[in-house]
């Protein structure tokens, strides 16, 4: 919003101000620095500099705006008498400060720190901008006291800044978006933050801050945005939520918060997004109400300790189109009025018990695109119906059952995953249509169930698939030579079966390969030559008596050599601790972010 504000303030200065003739001393000076840039040229040539691209006049043709994002400067900023001073190389240029009103320098190379002088004369100054340099030292804060009282949005986000954050912001009485995530801050939010009571975005994540959010932080009851994520912050969240009644996003996850989720915040009505993952909160959340959350479109709460069940109340936030519940102390029960979300696409549900029969109605929830349920069933069988699903994941269920042909008509279903599971039956040749689109790394894993049987010859249609992943099964007979053609494919792992037969001559060809493991099975033969296959590590081939020659020890002539190592490997356990669990969840974390941007 205050974007908006900010940008039509811009176009209607440059509509209403362009056309004033430049002041000669600034143009000289602006033309001596861009002479200095080679490898972007701005273009900079004709007669009046407030056509310029980047620069904006006002009525003397003096110049107000200077918008230099993207354009590979490199330098410092200084303050030389009374100017804004940029240094690029050794030649800098300067402008009367008092008439800046915009300065964007974002995703440009400067570094060094910023002077607080360099405020001083910027009396106009509403919009200040380095995010993406690497500028270091401390966050300028004392801006408003002496210097640029009208200055409204500061962007401080991506560079090397440390320390802590000085007070003094709160004396910018018109400030209304502050950013300085991903730097290397630390210490507590300053004490007068809240007295920049027109704030609407305070953005700091992914930096060190630590100490509790006190509950003067509810001053700012402009506050449309707080993302405090990935920093240390601890404590207990306040109660007072409630009246930050505009606010629309709020992210904490990965910090140190305890305590419960506070009731007050069911009286945001505005949030669109509640990220609160992988923090130490706990309580019951079906206690809370969410029916008053009508925009509310995402709900990230996993990994902390919430006990309880699924809220109801979720069911009546119809704006829901992502929901992540893993991976805290809760239990299932999913009701068929999950299908009003008619938004759903992604819910991970990974780690609840008892929620046997979630598959069979959320198999109805069209909209859904991911599904991650993770250690969440005992002893359930694969439901059979279709589904637009392009992510199934269903690791440590304990599901059981063979693997229903249907889930080979699934249209979309790219990301299979269902190891580590009590699935038996053969490997149903219908799968081989999956996948049929390619937007994720296509994967296939399998690994660890009971699958007996041939793997089929039709896996050669699996084209799109980068990871297969077959390990820890009973399969049995040869590897299937259509298996090269797969030409995405990137990962095979078959190992730990009862494959027999030699490695297939075609798979030498497989130079796409960038991991292959077909150990502890029954393969012989040599290894066919290829640049490729011999590069393996040996151990993806050990456990196969019969099998010989580079990256084995054992060469297949004149001795069919039998590798004493690999024998006496051939009892050791198929104990297998793949962190799946923590992988998944944090591949909902990513799709939860990628949603976040779109
Ligand atoms: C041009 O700008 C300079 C400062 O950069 C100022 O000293 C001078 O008076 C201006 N000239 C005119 C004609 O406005
Ligand atoms: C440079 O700017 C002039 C007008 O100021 C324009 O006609 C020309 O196309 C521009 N050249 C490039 C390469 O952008
Ligand atoms: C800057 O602010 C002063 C008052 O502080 C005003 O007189 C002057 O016209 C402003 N300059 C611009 C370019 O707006
Ligand atoms: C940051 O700036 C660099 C150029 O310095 C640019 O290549 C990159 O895309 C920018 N990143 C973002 C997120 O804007
Ligand atoms: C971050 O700041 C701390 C002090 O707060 C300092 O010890 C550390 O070196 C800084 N790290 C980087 C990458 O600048
Ligand atoms: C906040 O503002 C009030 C009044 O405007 C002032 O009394 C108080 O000292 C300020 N707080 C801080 C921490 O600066
Ligand atoms: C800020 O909040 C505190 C306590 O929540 C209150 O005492 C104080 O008066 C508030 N200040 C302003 C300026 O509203
Ligand atoms: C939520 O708002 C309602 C009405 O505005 C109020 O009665 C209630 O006490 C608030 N609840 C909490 C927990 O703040
Ligand atoms: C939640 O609040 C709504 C009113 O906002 C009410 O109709 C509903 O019964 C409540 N649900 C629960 C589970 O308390
Ligand atoms: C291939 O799979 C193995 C084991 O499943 C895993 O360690 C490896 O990271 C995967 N590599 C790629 C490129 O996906
Ligand atoms: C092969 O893998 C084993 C364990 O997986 C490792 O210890 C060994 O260093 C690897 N050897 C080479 C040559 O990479
Ligand atoms: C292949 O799998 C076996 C059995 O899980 C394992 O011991 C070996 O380290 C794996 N080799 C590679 C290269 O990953």
């Amino acid at each position: 919003m205050a974007h908006g504000f900010l940008l039509i303030l811009l176009f209607s200065h440059i509509i209403s101000t362009n056309v004033h003739a430049c002041n000669q001393t600034e143009r000289a000076s602006l033309l001596s620095f861009s002479s200095t840039l080679s490898s972007h040229p701005l273009n900079w040539t004709s007669v009046n500099c407030c056509c310029w691209k980047g620069i904006v006049c006002n009525q003397d043709g003096l110049v107000t705006h200077l918008l230099l994002s993207s354009k590979g400067l490199k330098g410092r900023l200084e303050i030389l008498d009374l100017s804004f001073n940029l240094l690029s190389g050794n030649l800098p240029f300067s402008l009367p400060s008092h008439n800046i009103q915009t300065l964007d320098l974002s995703s440009n190379r400067f570094h060094g720190a910023i002077p607080s002088s360099f405020f001083q004369q910027a009396r106009n100054l509403t919009s200040f901008n380095v995010n993406n340099n690497t500028f270091s030292g401390l966050i300028p804060s004392s801006i408003c006291l002496h210097s640029s009282p009208l200055i409204r949005l500061l962007d401080f986000s991506f560079n090397a800044f440390s320390g802590k954050i000085s007070p003094g912001l709160g004396e910018c009485s018109k400030l209304q978006i502050f950013r300085a995530g991903n730097n290397n801050l630390s210490g507590l939010l300053p004490n007068d933050i809240d007295n920049a009571t027109k704030l609407e975005e305070i953005a700091l994540p992914s930096n060190s801050l630590n100490g509790a959010i006190g509950e003067r932080i509810f001053n700012l009851t402009n506050l449309a945005i707080l993302d405090l994520s990935f920093n240390q912050f601890s404590g207990i969240l306040p109660s007072h939520f409630g009246k930050l009644s505009k606010l629309k996003h709020l992210a904490l996850d990965c910090n140190h918060f305890e305590g419960s989720l506070p009731p007050s915040l069911m009286n945001c009505t505005n949030l669109v997004e509640i990220h609160m993952a992988v923090n130490n909160l706990e309580g019951d959340i079906s206690m809370l109400n969410f029916s008053k959350l009508s925009h509310l479109s995402k709900l990230e709460l996993s990994l902390n300790h919430f006990t309880g069940t699924f809220p109801t109340s979720l069911y009546s936030c119809e704006s829901l189109k992502s929901i992540n519940l893993a991976t805290n102390n809760l239990e299932g029960q999913i009701q068929p009025e999950i299908l009003s979300l008619k938004s759903l696409t992604f819910l991970s549900l990974s780690g609840l018990t008892n929620i046997n029969g979630a598959m069979k109605i959320l198999m109805h929830c069209k909209s859904l695109q991911t599904l991650l349920l993770s250690h969440s069933f005992n002893g359930e069988e694969i439901p059979t119906d279709e589904g637009m699903l392009e992510i199934l994941i269903m690791s440590g269920s304990r599901i059981t059952g063979p693997i229903p042909k249907s889930l080979g008509t699934l249209p979309k279903l790219l990301f299979l995953c269902m190891q580590d599971n009590q699935i038996s039956g053969e490997f149903p040749k219908e799968l081989c249509g999956l996948p049929r689109i390619s937007n994720w790394p296509p994967t296939i894993s399998l690994s660890f169930n009971h699958i007996h049987g041939r793997i089929p010859t039709e896996i050669g249609q699996m084209h799109l698939v980068h990871t297969l992943d077959l390990s820890g099964n009973y399969f049995s007979g040869n590897i299937p030579e259509q298996i090269s053609n797969l030409k995405n494919l990137e990962n095979l792992s078959l190992s730990m079966n009862q494959l027999s037969g030699n490695i297939p001559l075609s798979l030498a060809s497989f130079s796409f390969l960038k991991y292959l493991n077909v150990s502890y099975n029954n393969l012989e033969g040599p290894i066919p030559t290829s640049t490729q296959l011999q590069s393996f590590n040996a151990s993806a081939f050990e456990g196969n008596p019969n099998l010989c020659g580079a990256p084995l020890p054992n060469k297949c002539l004149p001795i069919k050599g039998i590798d004493a190592n690999s024998k006496n490997n051939q009892g050791v356990d198929n104990g297998h601790q793949f962190p799946w669990l923590y992988i998944f969840i944090a591949l909902g974390f990513i799709i939860m972010y990628k949603i976040g941007s779109m």
